[in-house]
């Protein structure tokens, strides 16, 4: 037991020591007095409350402005991107993604609106992995697979607020979340942190750490669902897409990976160069729900996705390190859901761009290695860049 509080101690100040932002301070800061050069209004970050947990913990939002008028909402509640307003080709203001306008929207059942994911993000097959020697055994949530990091992921639990205010870059939020060794099977206290920062060029950058005290596996995203015409607004279908990879992980009936990965060429799969969603999505059973192998490869920070949005001229880029994104485009929502401003999600109604590790890497030795051992750091980036045209 004695042990185990040290370890928790010494993951604690491991998360709030990782860098990223130099210190910690958990104020909300006021505006600068003495504006830089050209700039006319200042960045902003500030905190207000969310709601209450049903166990009374209070929950948070805090929203993120830039002088392009951009506003970035985000809750402590599964770190979730709650809203992302971004201007049109005329300077029109829409909230790009689907969500909830309340805490007790996303307390209840949804699809990862938004959220940060993990221990794992997407499947893992069969809901256990090996890593040296030793099974694991996992919640399986999805059918006989593990899903999204279990029944009570990442996505679910109440981070705690690291920092937030401006930096050199923008205005930012930094959150914390310790996963103890065991949650939903897998082994390792694990102490993570994501970086939300938006900056005054217009870019939205997540960026995730994280360490652990035992071998373990991570693979962190975010699940945010995007309507750049604006959320609730129609379907997706319209959007024209590019995704830097020329071949993508075939799955089997429970989406997990075969082994194979396929060339996109000639087939409805291939976004090398600007499709419309829609212009192929009836000869993909399901629709897209699939991995795409990035080009770039991982490692480095790399143009992984283009997206833009004909009658509004939104424009979206993701840059990435990861070698993966899963590109899903909103086949389960079924107009169950009504969110944010009353709108019902119907069918395509948004689209997903998770840059992953792939899908079932801890059964997968071919696959980019998901392992992270102690004394190791997982960092990771990525970055939604915004344009009209
Ligand atoms: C998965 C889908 C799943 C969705 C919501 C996506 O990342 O690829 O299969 O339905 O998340 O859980």
């Amino acid at each position: 037991m004695r042990a185990r509080i040290w370890i928790m101690l010494v993951l604690a100040v491991a998360v709030t020591s990782m860098s990223g932002c130099k210190k910690k301070d958990t104020t909300v800061k006021e505006p600068q007095t003495k504006p830089e050069a050209k700039e006319i209004k200042k960045m902003n970050a500030n905190k207000e409350s969310f709601g209450t947990m049903p166990d009374g913990k209070q929950v948070d939002l805090y929203t993120l402005t830039n002088t392009s008028g951009i506003r970035a909402r985000i809750t402590n509640f599964g770190a979730i991107l709650v809203s992302l307003e971004v201007p049109d080709r005329n300077g029109n203001l829409a909230d790009i993604t689907l969500g909830f306008d309340k805490l007790d929207g996303y307390l209840g059942e949804h699809p990862y609106f938004g959220a940060i994911v993990g221990r794992y993000a997407n499947r893992i097959g069969k809901a256990e992995f090996k890593l040296d020697g030793k099974v694991y055994k996992l919640a399986a949530n999805n059918n006989e697979n593990h899903l999204h990091g279990g029944i009570k992921g990442f996505d679910k639990q109440v981070w705690r607020l690291e920092d937030i205010g401006d930096t050199s870059e923008g205005a930012m939020v930094k959150l914390s979340y310790i996963s103890e060794d065991g949650e939903e099977g897998y082994p390792g206290n694990l102490a993570c942190s994501v970086i939300y920062t938006l900056t005054k060029d217009d870019k939205l950058k997540i960026s995730y750490e994280a360490e652990t005290d035992k071998k373990t596996v991570v693979n962190l995203t975010n699940h945010s669902y995007f309507n750049l015409a604006g959320q609730g607004s129609g379907d997706i279908l319209g959007h024209v897409l590019t995704i830097n990879a020329d071949k993508y992980t075939v799955v089997d009936e429970g989406l997990i990976p075969t082994g194979e990965n396929r060339p996109v060429k000639g087939t409805p799969m291939d976004f090398t160069t600007p499709m419309s969603i829609g212009s192929r999505i009836a000869q993909v059973e399901g629709g897209y729900d699939h991995n795409y192998v990035l080009k770039s490869g991982g490692g480095k920070l790399a143009l992984a996705v283009t997206v833009s949005e004909p009658t509004s001229g939104r424009i979206m880029e993701i840059y990435t390190d990861q070698p993966g994104v899963q590109f899903y485009t909103g086949n389960f929502l079924d107009g169950s859901i009504t969110g944010k401003a009353g709108k019902v999600y119907k069918k395509h109604y948004g689209f997903c761009l998770e840059t992953q590790h792939f899908p079932d890497s801890p059964n997968k030795p071919d696959f980019p290695s998901v392992a992270l051992r102690p004394g190791q750091k997982y960092t990771t980036e990525t970055v939604h860049k915004f344009s009209t045209k």
